[in-house]
């Protein structure tokens, strides 16, 4: 089984996929860590992401060494990878790796931006994860804050609209729900609410299919 879980920075993905992985014993890949690898790999080269031939060759030779770089989280590389998101040759050299990992049994989440439109679109369930900009710029503040990185609200805010109006108006794989994914608003959710509703959308899910 497949879960994809897609929506715009900041909006609780990753927490949200983390626990349903664990509730249900599947496997969990956050795929905007490979965006962020990519980011990465071509900054510290000193080239930029813009370059479609230095992304696209750091998307086909992604070093696994950085996985769990520190610097993956930094705002800086999070902007980078949105940009060679936008890379038309980057995606394409992301993909098998992200549908082969979906394969794994018994089951599978995958959180971005993509996994229930182009990547999985044949994902048994599929979740767009939302919340108000405020709100997700509100929550990164005070995660950034707990890394013990300091940025004022209204920094972070604009970053987020920023990312936002990227990730959506690309015109190759753009950030927009499947038109039979469930939409998750958060807005006014703990993130204990927000998990309980999933499981119940992912249950009725299983429900279906083995009807
Ligand atoms: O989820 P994140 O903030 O770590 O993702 C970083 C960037 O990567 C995001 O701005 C857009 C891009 N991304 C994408 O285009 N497709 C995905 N499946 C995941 C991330």
């Amino acid at each position: 089984m497949i879960i994809a879980v897609d929506g715009p920075a900041a909006a609780g993905k990753g927490t949200l996929a983390r626990a349903l992985a664990a509730h249900f014993g599947f496997h969990f890949l956050d795929t905007g860590s490979l965006y962020r690898m990519v980011a990465l790999a071509v900054l510290s080269r000193g080239e930029d992401p813009r370059d479609p031939e230095s992304a696209t060759m750091a998307a086909a030779t992604l070093d696994p060494k950085s996985w769990n770089a520190e610097a993956l989280r930094d705002e800086m590389v999070g902007q980078a990878a949105s940009i060679v998101a936008a890379i038309p040759s980057v995606r394409a050299a992301l993909l098998n790796l992200q549908r082969s990992f979906a394969a794994r049994k018994p089951g599978a989440v995958l959180d971005g931006r993509d996994i229930g439109t182009v990547v999985c679109p044949e994902a048994e369930a599929k979740i767009f994860v939302t919340a108000s900009p405020q709100e997700r710029a509100r929550r990164r503040t005070a995660e950034l804050a707990q890394r013990g990185k300091t940025i004022a609200y209204e920094a972070v805010l604009a970053d987020i609209h920023k990312r936002d109006a990227r990730d959506r108006s690309r015109s190759f794989a753009p950030l927009v729900p499947a038109g039979d994914a469930y939409v998750l608003d958060t807005t006014d959710l703990d993130i204990n609410a927000a998990v309980a509703a999933a499981i119940r959308y992912v249950d009725s899910r299983v429900v279906k299919r083995s009807a």
